[in-house]
């Protein structure tokens, strides 16, 4: 049986006994607490609750589902990223226990014809009861099953998110491998962790269509079923699993970012890349795979959008390309023991690696690789870049340019400092801009620059670079920041409290106080070599320099 009708027969079957199809909702969830839709009940959680639902109390879907957490079992048997679910689904105690076991029971082994393997109930805990009734059903439908109790980690699901309705499951397994999930909404889980009995009992199920083809078309793995394209090592089963990820979310409006479900995709791309290097045109071969099996399946997500998909893709590959080799040359060099958190973050924002990719060659070669510490890296500097787009500089972590454009933000406070040095303290900042490959500063002077005094510069600021002088900012009222001489632009609007950096040479004298939005390294020793490329006139009274970091 093809998949295209094993979806069929379940929706077709799920209405016989009352239920109202509903489509599937987006992979992005209204709920902002997740990231993205993990299961076919998220769409219908208020009807648990008491709002009225659209469909009737009884509703079944074939949902888009996505999850990340086994991202790194990805090639195995039964694992995917993203994946389709069918789902039967009950408000308002219009289903009970024994019906939506029942129907279960029924649809696995009349329907698909299969046989059971084991069932799984939920042993209780001291938060929650034993669900005895759901073992006595089933013993009830057939008193050869082998019922399992399990504890709370496998047969208690929900809520999803940071509250809502939860409760007590019962698996059906075949093969061993876990293939419906029949959950019993009986609580309500709140933010504050307490469960309280829900007011109306309500039933939310999930089976995996991937994992039901397997039993049905009688393969070894989800790879074999008619939704893949027979992928038989464990590299281009990442690749066909990644892409076909890739191309649900770019069709649901994901584009790749270096947060939230940006990153995710940012991160499934990358690697498909990664493990498609033997193969150039791998990716695009899987996007059109992937376009000829769903857009007949969700004729809406797929009308038209074609294009746009494949772009995002392969402009998210190029761009990765044009860094792996170094990416990999570089983890090579940081890899001669554990990498920090400093290596993994670098390597991400120099280079592209995401993080978890670090991680995993860093496995490969028995080494650890402080992600965690990679993450606390990245949101000091989301913090910075927050309070850049408030302020002057729009800088930001907006792509893998930016810890460039950061460096060269510090060097352009060291220049105008040297440059005050050497010219006159009357030097002030005219305007500016920066880019990932240089910065310009203009600055009032009525003359061109020696050659002596360009090497002056050049010499002070490559000296505060070699002493390793700390950044730091302060963030204060912009009264006390003007009383305290800090530089500021000419001409610019700064708001009421401002960003104040700091940088003190080894005396403790202050070289450099700018007012600026930042972001900034936080020590001078990780800019490289200085050097002015050009200086030149702007306007009347008014020069120019390009400089660089090498
Ligand atoms: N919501 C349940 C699950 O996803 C059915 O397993």
């Amino acid at each position: 049986m093809k998949s295209n009708d094993i979806r069929e027969k379940f929706l077709t079957f799920m209405e016989s006994k009352g239920h109202t199809r509903a489509p599937s909702s987006s992979l992005i969830p209204t709920d902002p607490s997740v990231l993205f839709t993990t299961a076919g009940m998220q769409q219908f959680k208020p009807y648990y609750m008491g709002e009225k639902s659209p469909y009737g109390d009884m509703a079944t879907s074939v949902q888009k589902c996505m999850r990340t957490s086994d991202i790194d079992e990805i090639g195995d048997a039964t694992h995917l990223t993203f994946f389709e679910m069918l789902g039967n689904f009950a408000f308002n105690n219009a289903v009970s226990k024994r019906q939506a076991i029942e129907w279960g029971h029924e649809f696995i082994t009349s329907e698909m014809k299969l046989k059971i393997d084991y069932i799984t109930i939920f042993g209780g805990d001291d938060i929650t009861a034993r669900d005895s009734e759901s073992e006595d059903i089933w013993k009830s439908i057939d008193a050869s099953l082998d019922i399992r109790p399990e504890g709370r980690d496998d047969v208690f699901w929900g809520p999803t998110g940071d509250e809502g309705p939860c409760g007590p499951t019962t698996e059906i397994y075949i093969d061993g491998v876990e293939i419906w999930n029949i959950v019993f909404n009986e609580y309500y889980c709140d933010k504050e962790k307490n469960y309280k009995k829900l007011e109306n009992f309500g039933i939310d199920t999930g089976m995996g269509l991937e994992r039901l083809a397997v039993a049905v078309q009688g393969v070894n793995n989800v790879f074999e079923t008619d939704l893949f394209n027979n992928e038989l090592d464990k590299e281009d089963r990442i690749v066909a699993d990644h892409v076909r990820s890739a191309v649900f979310l770019a069709i649901d409006g994901v584009h790749p970012s270096n947060t939230g479900q940006g990153y995710i995709l940012r991160r499934l791309i990358r690697r498909a890349v990664f493990y498609s290097q033997k193969n150039d045109t791998l990716i695009k071969d899987n996007i059109d795979f992937v376009w000829n099996k769903f857009s007949d399946v969700y004729e809406k997500d797929f009308a038209g959008d074609y294009e746009t998909v494949v772009e995002v893709i392969e402009k998210e590959k190029k761009n990765f390309e044009s860094t792996l080799d170094r990416a990999v040359r570089e983890f090579e060099k940081r890899s001669a023991s554990d990498l920090s958190g400093k290596d993994v973050f670098e390597l991400f924002t120099t280079y592209g690696m995401p993080f978890e990719m670090t991680r995993e060659l860093a496995h490969g070669k028995g080494l650890e690789a402080d992600v965690d510490g990679a993450y606390s890296e990245f949101e000091q500097h989301k913090e910075l870049s927050k309070t850049a787009s408030a302020g002057k500089f729009k800088g930001g972590m907006s792509d893998a340019g930016d810890p460039q454009v950061t460096k060269l933000h510090t060097a352009h406070h060291l220049l105008l400092a040297a440059l005050q040095q050497v010219l006159g303290q009357d030097v002030k900042q005219r305007g500016s801009n920066i880019t990932s490959e240089r910065l310009r500063i203009d600055f009032n002077f009525d003359r061109k620059m020696t050659d002596d005094e360009k090497q002056q510069v050049n010499d002070l600021v490559n000296g505060w670079i070699a002493e390793g002088l700390p950044v730091i900012k302060k963030t204060m009222p912009k009264d006390e920041a003007e009383a305290l001489g800090a530089e500021m632009e000419f001409g610019v609007k700064y708001p009421d409290t401002v960003d104040v950096y700091f940088i003190e040479n080894k005396n403790g004298e202050i070289i450099s106080k700018e007012f600026c939005g930042g972001p900034h390294i936080t020590n001078t020793s990780e800019l490289g070599t200085f050097r002015i490329k050009k200086e030149e006139s702007s306007s009347a009274g008014v020069r120019r320099i390009k400089a660089v970091l090498e």
